[in-house]
């Protein structure tokens, strides 16, 4: 059977789009679940198949890596999975299972605000954006924990203290105390991810939490996310560009072009099985020493035709 799954959307900022846990019982082993979604941006000729009959599970705990070039629906998926992308964001969402442990995701009734899938949080792709530019970062904090139901002023300073102290911000005062704009862009990334992970989420879903990092800081972020997702149990969906990195601290890769997952394979068999052309690719063009001779790198057009 065919269901379609229509959210809403209606604004911007983290307070609220981040999406807080709370329990939920279930009888599914897999964490998240998916079969033939398909998500359409507009209708008619201008159509956008942004996301094409992708099926696939997460199992709890499970470290799953989504690469793929710019445009092919990777943060349309997380986004769609977060349930964040519905018909107010101008898209039809279509699946024959859409599951979040067992638990089919309803399409949102409300308008004016997002719908929330407890259980899942979210790091979004541009932290200088996601995060409100008006309030402090304490501010937002207070917000979302309000909304995963810590009551009281304290509560929710100490919660917030143990989450920034936790991704590395050990000045936690004056981070508290600062707007967006008076933390550099790791220092947001960070923010971006233990605002994330303080409502003890089961799936972490990162959109390219290390494209405004250098190569330290995003190897740092990396092991992060893989540390505290570990420590929590939480499953963990990364959106990167970065295959390298991926394939260190993942279990799993999901690769997209154009809309179609065509690649699904454990991180440990990817490089010698990979089947699909623009896989091939990915892995071809990434800098090792073997190739440190060759008078010229191998691009991907060298793999994929137009
Ligand atoms: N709100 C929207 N309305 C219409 N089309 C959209 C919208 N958001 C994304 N798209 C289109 O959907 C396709 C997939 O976009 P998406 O942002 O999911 O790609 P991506 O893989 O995350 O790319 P990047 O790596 O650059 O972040 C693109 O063709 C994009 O133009
Ligand atoms: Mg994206």
């Amino acid at each position: 059977m065919t269901t379609t799954a229509e959210r809403s959307i209606s604004s911007n900022t983290v307070q609220d789009r981040v999406i807080d846990a709370v329990d939920t019982s279930t009888s599914s082993n897999s964490v998240l679940s998916i079969k033939n979604l398909s998500v359409t941006y507009g209708t008619g000729t201008s159509a956008v198949a942004a996301v094409k009959d992708v099926s696939f599970d997460i199992a709890p705990g499970e470290r799953v890596a989504l690469v793929g070039e710019s445009g092919s629906g990777k943060s349309t998926l997380a986004m769609t999975i977060a349930g964040l992308i519905g018909a107010s964001s101008g898209a039809s969402v279509v699946s024959d299972t859409l599951e979040f442990e067992g638990v089919p995701q309803q399409p949102s009734t409300r308008r004016s605000v997002p719908s929330r899938t407890d259980g899942i949080a979210m790091v979004f792709q541009d932290a200088m954006t996601a995060l409100d530019p008006v309030w402090t970062i304490g501010g937002q904090f207070s917000h979302v924990l309000a909304g995963a139901g810590v009551t009281g002023r304290r509560a929710r300073a100490d919660v917030t203290a143990h989450w920034l102290d936790k991704v590395g911000l050990h000045d936690v005062g004056r981070v508290m105390r600062s707007r967006p704009y008076e933390l550099s862009g790791g220092m947001r990334q960070r923010v971006m991810t233990a605002l994330a992970l303080c409502g003890s989420p089961r799936l972490l879903i990162a959109d390219e939490p290390t494209s405004a990092l250098d190569a330290s800081l995003a190897r740092g972020t990396m092991e992060l996310l893989q540390d505290l997702t570990r420590e929590e149990g939480t499953a963990l969906l990364v959106v990167s560009h970065d295959i390298k990195l991926c394939l260190e601290f993942s279990d799993t890769m999901l690769v997209m072009y154009r809309g179609e997952l065509v690649e699904q394979k454990p991180a440990t068999t990817i490089v010698s099985g990979a089947t699909h052309p623009y896989t091939k690719g990915l892995l071809g063009c990434v800098p090792t020493l073997a190739n440190r001779s060759a008078s010229r790198l191998p691009v991907l057009g060298d793999f994929v035709t137009n």
